[in-house]
């Protein structure tokens, strides 16, 4: 794994000693107690990233196995990568453990800017290792390495993305569709889907060529308690307070239904960008 990622400072390869990687530049990365490296060391602050209350909401939400079909859609289009799989953004680990799973043949690498998700990520799969990222800089990893990059419900960053892809890679892009957890988008208030976000995000990929897409929608049955972690764990957590989302839950029914509605779209590489140079 170490092979595969590069020093975020100036893209030389790592070496470890005891609890430390760091490159022939001197620079150096301390493994954390939780098994996880934070490359980010020294760079803007968490920005962006979920904070511990989210990401505790999104780790029991995701443990209940609402999501677990798209996890299973996740783990199908990514099950005949082999070698390297890379979840931008990817949380908990969750998805990514779901595709090593079902795909014997990789090893998995978690990014994150987030340090309470990267403590669940380094211990999400055995084959799978959590590194802190952002996914807005250069990614800290060798150029064509990953098999597969997964890009679930995060920021995505197509141009990080062409490059650590290998040429025969696959891009698995998980997005909400209009009307994604609408029931309870509605009733709490939350952030919705932004259309515009949408058609902005279908311009960035037009450089992939898409092998396939599947909508993955069913019904979700979520009691106050399940109902409430979806609402923490999303981008509405930041913007409300924590009281006042829990005092509209409250007023919700004993069981609301809502819908899971969500693409899984698989890209590769266009065949206009594999130049042989
Ligand atoms: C909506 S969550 C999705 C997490 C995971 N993919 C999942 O679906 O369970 C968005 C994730 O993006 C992370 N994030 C936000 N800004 C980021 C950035 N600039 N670089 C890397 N990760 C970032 C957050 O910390 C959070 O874990
Ligand atoms: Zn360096």
């Amino acid at each position: 794994m170490l092979a595969d990622l590069r020093c975020p400072v100036c893209a030389d390869p790592f070496t470890r000693s005891a609890g430390t990687v760091s490159c022939p530049q001197g620079h150096a990365f301390d493994v954390a107690r939780q098994g996880y490296l934070n490359l980010t060391a020294g760079a803007r602050g968490p920005g962006t990233a979920d904070t511990a209350a989210m990401v505790a909401a999104r780790a029991a939400f995701l443990a209940a196995g609402h999501f677990a079909l798209i996890a299973d859609a996740v783990a199908d289009a990514t099950a005949h990568a082999a070698g390297l799989v890379v979840d931008v953004a990817g949380g908990t680990g969750y998805y990514l453990a779901a595709a090593l799973g079902k795909n014997e043949r990789a090893t998995g690498l978690c990014l994150d800017l987030s340090v309470p998700a990267l403590r669940r990520a380094a211990s999400a799969h055995a084959r799978a290792a959590a590194v802190g990222a952002d996914a807005w800089q250069r990614l800290p990893l060798v150029t064509g390495r990953a098999a597969a990059v997964l890009s679930i419900f995060g920021p995505r960053n197509a141009d990080e993305v062409e490059r650590i892809l290998a040429l025969d890679g696959v891009f698995i892009v998980v997005s909400p569709r209009d009307g994604h957890l609408r029931e309870l988008v509605d009733r709490l208030g939350l952030i919705g889907v932004d259309p515009d976000k949408a058609r902005r995000q279908a311009a960035t990929f037009a450089r992939f060529d898409q092998l396939a897409e599947q909508r993955v929608t069913y019904p979700l049955a979520l009691d106050h308690a399940a109902a409430l972690a979806a609402a923490e764990m999303g981008p509405s957590a930041a913007h409300h307070d924590a009281a006042e989302l829990a005092r509209r839950a409250a007023h919700l029914p004993d069981v609301l239904e809502v819908r899971v509605d969500v693409s899984v779209a698989a890209y590769g590489r266009s065949v206009g960008s594999r130049s042989p140079l």
